[in-house]
């Protein structure tokens, strides 16, 4: 029989370490909740002593997901591991992820720390976190650059104070999948107690390589859980991305034999919503979730798909969640067929009074907007979510004036703790003089270091899905904003931007 592979998914923790990805607790629920619906066998929520963001946002997790196993990570050391205890205690599965670097220039230059006291540190952190919980993970950090004999010390250790699984990182993305492959396989034939333990793999994308190095460490290496993020999202150039290495295990059944327990279908939804919950857009040609992934420009290859569509399709587009795009309502839809739609996409709303808000807003969108399409709905409530939280800046309305050789002038109207405000300002361009008039009366100092505008259904007529990341005193924030009027999105991506620096949670980073 075929051995299953687990797939563990750190979008929460890992992915959400990129600069501006960072998420709220109802955030990371919406989206914890995606990853239950897709079957995830281990969601990594957090790191629950990095803030207390993160904290409440594991513990608020660990209470309503009942059927994939929360994880949290945490230094190896006693503090941060009852810490995750803590957050882990109302879960109906729960395993503590502890991690130490055991490479040679990590011990010396970042730890200061000799490698026998690496080598304790890393026991008496199992031994602690297996006291606390049945089900540990040990994490070597830049686990492939380390030493192997010392490597295999420190991991025979582990094992025999009860990590349950090893997973063995490539921190900083440097692996080549063959050198990788047979970097898990030699450490499982030289550890002597590496039968105890489900090996892992945890691949960095610095070289564009982390989905293959993860398949090579399966292959080669017999690791039998894989590590990875939706979108790929996370430090620097993120992480093996979840999608691709999830449809290059079932579409190439016959050379992996592994099964999984994922269900495909679900990969779509979970990527939408984790690029517009932190504002990262999909690029077109991405594998399996990029906009293009299933289309056929050209005429040969329009023709033989017609003909055969295995002539030039490997996946099918309904297997991983792709649909036409629908309209599914309008502005005479009610309430019902409202709540029945975000039910079909997978929305849970937490009350009735959420459900009426989510639908006024709805129908305001619908005055604008003649179809509404799955993505206007996706969008809205992810707005919805992000208003909910009774934010310091709120949008009221706005107007402005361009005109070709003119300079443009915009007028702003915005909430600050529920006082409305106006601001005024001229600038470049229409969006320019809207974010200007914003900051007079703000003046948050902060700089723009990145703008981008994206249709969300691909046509002049859809919604235009404006990301702003703004950078203060060392923190990068993204806000997203969405309306048919890209000017007014622009404002609201802003005002979520300032509203996000206002939350002051000082992190720990996990590989600072
Ligand atoms: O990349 C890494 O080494 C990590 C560890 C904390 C597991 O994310
Ligand atoms: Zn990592």
């Amino acid at each position: 029989m075929a051995d299953k592979l687990i797939i563990f998914d750190t979008t929460l923790r890992d992915g959400e370490q990129s600069p501006g990805a960072s998420m709220t607790r109802d955030e990371k629920l919406r989206i914890a909740r995606q990853l239950e619906r897709l079957r995830v066998d281990v969601i990594e929520a957090g790191f629950a002593a990095s803030s207390n963001g993160d904290f409440e946002a594991i513990k608020a997790i660990a209470n309503v997901i009942k059927d994939s196993t929360i994880c949290s990570l945490s230094r190896a050391n006693d503090r941060d591991i009852s810490r995750a205890a803590e957050a882990l205690a109302g879960a109906s599965s729960a395993r503590i992820h502890t991690f130490i670097a055991t490479s040679a220039l990590h011990m010396e230059k970042k730890l200061r720390m000799t490698p026998d006291q690496v080598f304790e540190q890393a026991k008496l952190a199992v031994r602690f976190a297996r006291n606390l919980v049945g089900d540990v993970e040990f994490s070597p950090e830049d686990g492939y650059r380390s030493d192997p004999d010392f490597l295999c010390r420190v991991i025979e250790a582990v094992i025999a104070e009860g990590a349950t699984t090893i997973n063995v990182p490539d921190t900083v993305g440097y692996a080549i999948p063959e050198l990788y492959g047979n970097f898990i396989k030699n450490l499982r034939e030289r550890v002597p107690n590496s039968d105890k333990a489900i090996w892992s793999v945890h691949c960095h994308n610095d070289l564009g390589m982390a989905v293959a190095n993860s398949l090579a460490g399966v292959k080669i290496g017999g690791a039998r859980q894989v590590e990875c993020t939706i979108n790929g999202l996370g430090e620097r150039a993120g992480n093996c991305a979840l999608e691709e290495v999830v449809m290059a295990i079932k579409t190439r059944r016959d050379y992996f034999d592994l099964t999984m327990g994922i269900d495909t279908s679900q990969i779509v939804a979970a990527s939408r919503m984790v690029s517009q919950t932190t504002g990262f857009v999909v690029q077109p040609n991405k594998a399996v979730v990029g906009a293009n992934a299933f289309a056929h420009a050209s005429g040969i290859h329009q023709d033989g798909v017609l003909k055969a569509r295995d002539t030039y399709e490997i996946m099918r587009a309904e297997d991983v969640g792709w649909s036409a795009n629908k309209i599914v309502l309008g502005k005479l839809s009610g309430r019902n067929a409202f709540k029945q739609r975000l039910q079909e996409l997978g929305v849970q709303m937490e009350s009735e009074a959420d459900i009426n808000t989510a639908f006024a807003k709805f129908k305001e969108l619908a005055d604008r907007k003649s179809e509404i399409f799955d993505e206007d709905i996706l969008a809205l409530v992810s707005e919805e979510a992000v208003t909910q939280q009774r934010e310091q800046y709120g949008f009221v309305s706005l107007s402005q004036h361009s005109e070709t050789g003119e300079r443009p002038h915009a007028s702003i109207v915005f909430t600050v703790d529920g006082k409305e405000f106006t601001g005024e300002s001229d600038g470049n361009g229409p969006v320019d003089a809207s974010l200007k008039a914003i900051e007079t009366h703000v003046k948050s100092g902060a700089e723009m270091v990145l703008y981008s505008v994206n249709a969300i259904s691909g046509s002049t007529e859809s919604q235009g899905e404006v990301t702003v990341r703004l950078q203060n005193s060392g923190r990068v924030v993204n806000g997203v904003g969405a309306d048919p009027d890209i000017i007014v999105a622009s404002a609201k991506a802003y005002l979520s931007a300032l509203n996000k620096l206002q939350s002051k949670a000082d992190r720990v980073a996990a590989q600072g």
